[in-house]
Parts: C-alpha cells; sequence; structure tokens
C-alpha cells in the first residue's frame, strides 16, 4: 500500500467523504463515526434501514475504552481476540464520538479493532473510531474481494484501498455484554473461544431492539437458494464442501476446512449467482465451530430465519 493512498483515505474520511476499507473478514464502508452526515451517506449508499446500528472501528483497545464502557468480561475478550474478528457491544461511553444515528439511537456501541494492517493503518491515520458497515448494499452478500466491494458501493465512495481478498471471509462475531453475555451474531471467533473465557453465551433477544441486525433475508443472493443438498438438481450450481461430481460445482473446501469453507463462501454465492444456473445448491455444512457462523449465513441467504 503506498503511504499516500492511505493519508488521501484518511483526509478524504476527515472530509465526510465514505472510503472503501480491507479488513481481515469483509470490506467495509468506512466513513468518520463522529459526523452525522458522513454516517447518513453510509445508510444511503448501502440502502441501510437507520434502525441497524454500526460498528465503530477503532485502532486499538485504549482507543475503544474511550467510547465504550468495558467491564471485566470485555477485557478478557478484547485482550484474547484483538485486533481480531470480534465486535463487543457495550453501554456507550462517548455518545458524541460515535454519533446517535451510528448507534441507531441506541445507549450501547458495537466496537472492534480490525487486525488488517490496511484497516490499522488508516485507523491511525485518521486518529478516530470509524464506522464501516460491510459495503454490500443492504440484503445482499458481504464483499471479500475488492472487485466485489467496488462494484457494490464503490460508486458512492470518495477513496478506495485495496487489501487483497479478506482472509476470514466472513463477518465477525457479534458479543453483547450488556446484561448476560449474549451471542447476537455467530462468526469468525467461535463460540466456544468465547465461552471458553466467559462462560456460556445466552441466545440474541427476540426484541428486535436490542439485535436489530438479525433480519431474516439477509447475505441474499438473486437466485433461489436451497440447503443441505446432497444431490444438486439439473442446472443447479452446486456449492459443495467435500468431493463433488456435478456440472456446476463451487468448491467451498475439496478437504472438508470450515474456515477454507467461510473464506470462499460469499465469493462462491456471487459467482453463482451470475453462472447462469436455475438456482443454488449448498452441501450440508457440519454446525461445528466456523461451521456455525457459516450456516447462520446460508440460512439467511435462503430467507429461512425469523
Ligand atoms: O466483520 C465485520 O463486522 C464487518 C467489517 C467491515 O468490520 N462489519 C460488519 O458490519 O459486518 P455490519 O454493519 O454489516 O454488521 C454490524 C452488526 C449488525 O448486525 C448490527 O445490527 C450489529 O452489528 N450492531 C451494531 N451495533 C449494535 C448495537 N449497539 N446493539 C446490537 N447490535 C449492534
Ligand atoms: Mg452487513
Amino acid at each position: 500500500m503506498d503511504p499516500s493512498d492511505l493519508i488521501s483515505a484518511a483526509d478524504a474520511l476527515k472530509a465526510g467523504g465514505l472510503v472503501l476499507m480491507p479488513t481481515e473478514t469483509v470490506y467495509g464502508l468506512a466513513a468518520d463515526a463522529a459526523n452525522p452526515r458522513a454516517v447518513a451517506a453510509v445508510f444511503a449508499a448501502k440502502d441501510r434501514p437507520s434502525f441497524n446500528p454500526l460498528i465503530a472501528h477503532v485502532a486499538d483497545l485504549e482507543a475503544a475504552r474511550r467510547i465504550a464502557r468495558f467491564d471485566d468480561r470485555a477485557e478478557k475478550l478484547a485482550a484474547a481476540f484483538w485486533p481480531g474478528p470480534l465486535t463487543l457491544v457495550l453501554p456507550v461511553a462517548d455518545a458524541d464520538a460515535v454519533c446517535e444515528l451510528a448507534r441507531a439511537g441506541l445507549d450501547t456501541v458495537a466496537v472492534r479493532a480490525p487486525a488488517h494492517p490496511v484497516a490499522r493503518a488508516l485507523l491511525e491515520a485518521f486518529g478516530g473510531p470509524v464506522v464501516a458497515p460491510s459495503a454490500n448494499r443492504s440484503g445482499r452478500p458481504s464483499p471479500t474481494t475488492f472487485e466485489a466491494a467496488v462494484e457494490e458501493t464503490g460508486a458512492r465512495t470518495a477513496a478506495a484501498l485495496d487489501g487483497g481478498p479478506c482472509q476470514v471471509g466472513l463477518e465477525s462475531t457479534v458479543v453483547a455484554l450488556l446484561d448476560e453475555a449474549r451471542l447476537l451474531r455467530p462468526g469468525a471467533i467461535t463460540r466456544a473461544q468465547i465461552e471458553a473465557l466467559v462462560g456460556p453465551l445466552a441466545e440474541a433477544e427476540a426484541d428486535a431492539r436490542r439485535s436489530p441486525g438479525r433480519l431474516a433475508r439477509h447475505y441474499a443472493p438473486d437466485l433461489p437458494v436451497r440447503l443441505d443438498v446432497s444431490t444438486p438438481g439439473r442446472g443447479e450450481a452446486y456449492l459443495a464442501f467435500g468431493p463433488a461430481r456435478h456440472d456446476l460445482v463451487f468448491q467451498l473446501s475439496e478437504a472438508r476446512d470450515l474456515a477454507e469453507a467461510a473464506a470462499n463462501l460469499f465469493a462462491h454465492l456471487r459467482a453463482a449467482d451470475r453462472s447462469g444456473a436455475t438456482g443454488i445448491a449448498v452441501a450440508p455444512i457440519p454446525q461445528e465451530g466456523l461451521g456455525e457462523a457459516i450456516n447462520d449465513r446460508l440460512k439467511r441467504a435462503a430467507g429461512f430465519v425469523g
């Protein structure tokens, strides 16, 4: 990355512009978290409902502590997994640093310190919290390559940073630490990894105001998606997990490796969607480890989560 690209991207953020920012999970559409006009432009570019709050990205734990109130559990999780693909929902400490619109009016804030070197460099150059929802238009699969990010929302940005393909390929795990520790979104850090530090996780509340991101149809391609398919139909594209024989195969992981499957998932959904197939059939994915997050995204892609 050319340092001058980073400086112009940080300047674009300071001027209220939007920036495509690579992270280790997926590409984000970044804006100054303290600037309501910039944040409004993020919602508009994604066509995202304004009741769905954004994640504030910070350079490090110290910066996170300035905007959110950390308890012992939050300290433990941040020490173990930051920088990295874990988002913590905590009571807000500085209501202006992450503006009300970014928080969708809640008195909580979602924070994460990403691990991608380009994201870290941008956050340091900018010097404050940056909101960055996944750079897809609302309801569509998250972009895991620079090209996919540009295609989704690139036209609305003042700068775009190419950090290569995202290593993780699934969005961060979201854990709320308001009362009981709750899993709001399964993700790259597994349930078992979190429970090992803070004990059993409660489920996301049915109360949509507290976990507004849990919309049913989400991450969805245009074609119909069928899950748990061992024998795809003729004309269907097949997202395989393990060796497969079919006309149109998009291999998530021949070796049945869940991390590899996670990294390929959104790119393969996109490719299958434009392959000329009549639909997308997906192989069964085991519900263990990263499989929980993969199956969560697949169910939403198929429109099955209520
Ligand atoms: O991996 C990621 O987290 C990516 C990269 C770019 O960092 N970002 C991302 O952001 O996935 P987004 O906006 O697509 O997802 C944020 C999720 C949503 O489900 C939202 O509802 C939830 O976090 N969220 C944010 N603030 C919240 C809050 N205060 N309370 C509950 N949920 C919150
Ligand atoms: Mg998203």
